[in-house]
């Protein structure tokens, strides 16, 4: 499989008009490249769905923080849904708008509150009723009023990973929708609390959006019950969720998405929506060198220079990404092959006897589709410095993350004085 943004040009593959080949050259191997022009066109999918009602795209920074990446999206008009300080921090160096800016997850600390509140972020997504306290406590001390939405759970299946499903009522997110409107009640008689809204994120990597319908129904009985008791609310978060076709499904489109939320958009709200995945998965490849060949007998096994640690995914969640060569060559019939990484656990495996086209020690293959959850989930384990990533526009391209150095391994490690070792020569 191979796709419009990554594709072969005399038998070697190009991300827009670079060959993937040079950029290795360049920066080495392994590295992430993502096409600006990938991003910007799903981007105005989303955004061409919506134009006609007032909305925000709150680009989901887990899924890709990169400063270049964001700032691109930021560009384009996007906002950000943020999950602690430090995406904050990236937020405001990637010159996104505070006021465009959600701030989600279960576990808040007061210190994230603090700021996010100092610097004026449209909302708090709240997830618990302990929560709201705690943001009630910190805008009161501050004395500034918190802009919050609900966070509602609700409870709803979604048929994808269990480990990306967050809207049924055993995941941890949310608020039960039976205690929503009392947590409501609640917040409306605070002075440091501005009700903005209702937030909902079924899941990840949806691609029949049919929960969304049943999301929707739930989202405006609440509304219409909060209306009863005088609560209107200004905002309706539908979160992200759309699927990318990793396995060549058929994709959705963000116009499916907005034809079932649009009882919503009769309402008199702003829809929020914080895609991650949607917008970035498909603009980025993660590009890595074959080390070795081996055949045990049982397996052949093809051993790259990218592991788990700099791709998760598939170790995580038995995620497929297509893998392709860089140069093709028709000398050899394609093999079926187990991938795997150079990390210490049998887990650093991309792919688990997979047809593909035979590879040899030395030649490039390329994981598609990595560029969201790829990057952003990758850690230095086994003491590997983590990769490059580039950004490309037509035939421009920059780093836009250098490669990790050793040093940067030990970064912040100290041996306290009783351990330290006289070096020689010294
Ligand atoms: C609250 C919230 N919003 C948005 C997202 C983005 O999801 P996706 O990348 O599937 O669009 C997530 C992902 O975990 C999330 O937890």
């Amino acid at each position: 499989m191979s796709s419009p943004v990554f594709h072969y040009r005399h038998k070697s593959l190009c991300v827009e008009d670079v060959f993937l080949s040079d950029l290795a050259q360049w920066v080495g191997t392994p590295f992430y490249v993502y096409s600006a022009g990938k991003i910007g066109s799903q981007y105005l999918q989303y955004e061409g769905a919506f134009r006609e009602v007032p909305h925000t795209i709150c680009f989901a920074m887990k899924s890709n923080e990169n400063l270049a990446v964001c700032r691109l999206l930021a560009s384009l008009g996007a906002g950000a849904d943020i999950v602690s300080l430090g995406e904050l921090y990236r937020a405001h160096q990637a010159g996104i708008p505070m006021s465009k800016i959600v701030f989600s997850g279960v576990g808040k600390t007061e210190e994230e509150i603090a700021a996010a509140l100092k610097a004026g972020i449209l909302m708090f997504n709240v997830e618990s009723s302990e929560e709201l306290d705690v943001i009630h406590a910190v805008a009161q001390r501050l004395r500034r009023v918190a802009p919050v939405s609900l966070r509602v759970n609700p409870n709803v299946s979604v048929d994808t990973h269990r480990h990306i499903t967050t809207g049924h009522a055993e995941n941890k997110f949310g608020i039960p929708l039976s205690q929503a409107e009392k947590l409501f009640m609640h917040a409306s008689r605070s002075s440091w609390l501005k009700i903005m809204g209702v937030q909902v994120h079924i899941g990840s990597q949806i691609l029949d959006l049919s929960p969304f319908r049943e999301t929707v129904r739930k989202l405006q009985g609440l509304i219409e019950r909060l209306e009863e008791k005088g609560i209107f609310l200004h905002v309706v978060d539908i979160g992200g969720g759309l699927g990318v076709p990793y396995q060549g499904q058929s994709p959705v489109h963000p116009s499916e998405l907005a034809r079932i939320v649009a009882p919503l958009m009769k309402k008199n709200v702003r829809l929020v929506f914080e895609p991650g995945r949607f917008l970035v998965a498909e603009s980025g490849a993660l590009v890595s060198k074959v080390l070795y060949r081996k055949e045990t007998g049982r397996k052949k096994f093809v051993i790259v220079d990218a592991g788990m640690n700099d791709l998760l995914r598939p170790a995580l969640y038995e995620a497929h990404h297509p893998i392709l060569p860089v140069h093709q060559s028709a000398a050899l019939p394609s093999e079926k092959a187990d991938v795997v990484g150079p990390v210490c656990e049998s887990g650093d495996t991309f792919a688990r006897s997979r047809l593909i086209p035979h590879v040899k020690r030395g030649d490039l293959v390329a994981f598609l589709m990595s560029g969201a959850y790829g990057f952003s989930m990758s850690s230095q384990y086994n003491a590997r410095p983590r990769a490059a990533e580039v950004l490309v526009k037509g035939h421009e391209w920059w780093v836009v993350r250098a490669r990790e150095t050793l040093r940067d391994l030990v970064r912040g490690e100290k041996v306290p004085p009783y351990l330290s070792v006289k070096k020689k020569g010294r």
